[in-house]
């Protein structure tokens, strides 16, 4: 089978988001839509001669037929090898694992993350580079400029191939792996968690409740939670990926599951409770009758990674984004060790990764990683907990009191305001900017303006520099307001107003969040005026 050129015009919207390009899947279904697309991800490799090729996504709809798609065009353009996925599958940090692990020059991931899927859901392609995370900018604005000058792709057309049976076919010159999904990903868990304290933690009638939300994951917790600790049949819920995840939104949060959420509050709670999204990256822990917030999680880790062998000899550094609530940092400052703040975005994580100079990351959209890989990891999270509660032999919600009675407590909440207009989600935050210079020292309701300013980040290893970032007002009182617009919305914008503040005095530990944050919120909606701007008086989501 030879390689043949297939003319073809450009479409002008294929411009990569945050996470790649994600658009409904008919979009995708246009003709030549998915080739074009392809094609300028590898025109983008200059030096791919002979080299390997990652492949492998969230298998949702239309997840086989790219796969088969851009096998056939990897194989008429100078690769030697693509590893991928039996079915399809990898999820993303399976995938950053397997680049890492195989040298392969870089990576495709199917996936629309936590966005539904379906004939009408959507669908997304990315590109991951060869130290196995995103794509940078330089890279995706690479991308964008070729998909817009294409004249033609290249494709060795045949049959479909077998994605179902381990093994090695071919294409043309290019040999296709067909590789188990989990494996690599459970031989680099084993390297990092203590399996044996797991396994004998669920030997001794330890029963936890996984939500694999019908997506990527199931696999994964399949093979490593029933497989290898021996917890009970039934411990992974939605086990089977699907390709319209059962009609629901895998996006594992107390809304989106719900189900796991309301069991983890009853009295028939097991001892902890999990899930991850669509392709596998993003967390949510619940202990009984106590939801964790990825904030509070991400600092618990920190605060106990050393008791898992990966971590053994302690953290070079940690990192968050700056919406990320600042119980990292107290954790940081006691372990003597520095903490980063970053823009919004799991990107931004990699050069300080790549450069040893943190070794934990995360940020408060679920999302928590090591540098294992380079993508946030949802079912390391999980495990990382399993391995501190059977170190400890703590019940889960004794870990999450007993950090607060030793850190205090960082209350904190996200209003979001889905899809409101986008000039006057643009006016509120110019307004805001407007204001900034003049709010130190003032007195807002109870609180008085500490400090005021639109977040800039100077990247520590290349020093480049990302402006406005969110406008972050902080408090006399230990209280902090930040404003961002969304960068993922697909409607109009959202404006998200994360709202937090710190309590250390023993008994105020435990009260109502939003009791807490009643004086906080009020402050932050005055404050943007965001009743008056976006005609919205309550927000949309409250999390
Ligand atoms: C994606 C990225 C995350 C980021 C999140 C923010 O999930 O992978 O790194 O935190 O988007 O989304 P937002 O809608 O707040 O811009
Ligand atoms: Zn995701």
């Amino acid at each position: 089978m030879p390689a043949t050129s297939v003319p073809t015009t450009p479409y002008d919207d294929q411009k990569p988001g945050t996470s790649g390009l994600r658009k409904k899947v008919p979009v995708f279904q246009q003709a030549r839509y998915v080739e074009n697309f392809v094609q300028a991800i590898i025109d983008c490799i200059p030096d791919r001669a002979g080299t390997t090729l990652v492949l492998g996504g969230d298998g949702r709809f239309l997840n086989r037929e790219v796969v088969q798609t851009t096998l056939k065009i990897a194989a008429a353009n100078g690769f030697a090898r693509v590893l991928v996925g039996r079915g399809g599958l990898l999820s993303t940090p399976a995938a950053s694992c397997v680049i890492r692990k195989h040298g392969a020059i870089g990576g495709i991931i199917l996936s629309a993350s936590h966005n539904p899927g379906g004939p009408e859901g959507d669908f997304g392609i990315k590109f991951n580079t060869a130290n196995g995370g995103p794509a940078p900018e330089t890279v995706t604005a690479a991308i964008y400029a070729r998909t817009k000058a294409l004249t033609e792709y290249r494709i060795v057309e045949g049959p479909d191939l077998d994605l179902d049976t381990i093994g090695e076919t071919r294409i043309g010159d290019m040999t296709v792996a067909v590789i188990d999904p989990v494996a690599d990903y459970l031989a680099l868990m084993r390297e990092l968690i203590d399996f044996d304290a797991i396994t004998r933690l669920f030997g001794g009638g330890f029963r936890m409740r996984f939500d694999a939300m019908s997506a990527v994951t199931g696999p994964y917790a399949h093979a490593i939670l029933e497989g290898v600790f021996g917890a009970e049949a039934g411990t992974v819920l939605n086990g089977t990926p699907r390709e319209d995840f059962g009609g629901h939104h895998p996006d594992p949060n107390p809304v989106h599951a719900h189900d796991l959420y309301e069991l983890m509050l009853s009295e028939a709670a097991p001892n902890l409770g999990a899930a991850s999204d669509g392709d596998g990256d993003r967390n949510m822990i619940v202990a009984p009758g106590l939801f964790v917030t990825p904030s509070d999680s991400l600092a618990i880790l920190a605060a106990h990674a050393h008791l898992a062998p990966g971590y053994a000899k302690g953290l070079a550094g940690v990192a968050r984004s700056m919406p990320t609530s600042r119980a990292l940092d107290r954790v940081a400052a006691s372990l003597g060790i520095p903490a980063y703040e970053t823009p919004t975005g799991w990107k931004f994580f990699g050069n300080l990764l790549d450069a040893g100079l943190i070794t934990l990351c995360g940020e408060e959209s679920a999302g928590t990683g090591s540098n294992h890989v380079r993508e946030k990891d949802g079912l390391w999270a999980v495990l990382i907990w399993l391995n501190i509660l059977a170190v400890t032999g703590k019940p889960a919600q004794d870990v999450v009191r007993d950090h607060w009675a030793r850190f205090g407590r960082d209350y904190y909440t996200r209003h979001d305001y889905e899809e409101i207009d986008a000039e006057a989600a643009k006016r509120l935050m110019d307004g805001l900017r407007a204001k900034l210079a003049g709010l130190p020292g003032t007195k807002l309701g109870d609180l008085t303006v500490a400090a005021a300013d639109d977040f800039r980040y100077v990247d520590p290893v290349d020093v480049s520099v990302t402006e406005q970032q969110g406008v972050r007002v902080t408090f006399a009182e230990d209280a902090r307001v930040v404003y961002r617009l969304s960068g993922t919305g697909t409607a109009g914008a959202t404006l998200r107003v994360y709202i937090e503040r710190y309590e250390s005095a023993p008994d105020r530990l435990e009260l109502p969040v939003a009791e807490v944050l009643a004086p906080v919120v009020k402050v932050a909606n005055d404050l943007a005026d965001i009743a008056a701007l976006t005609g919205r008086s309550e927000p949309s989501v409250i999390t």
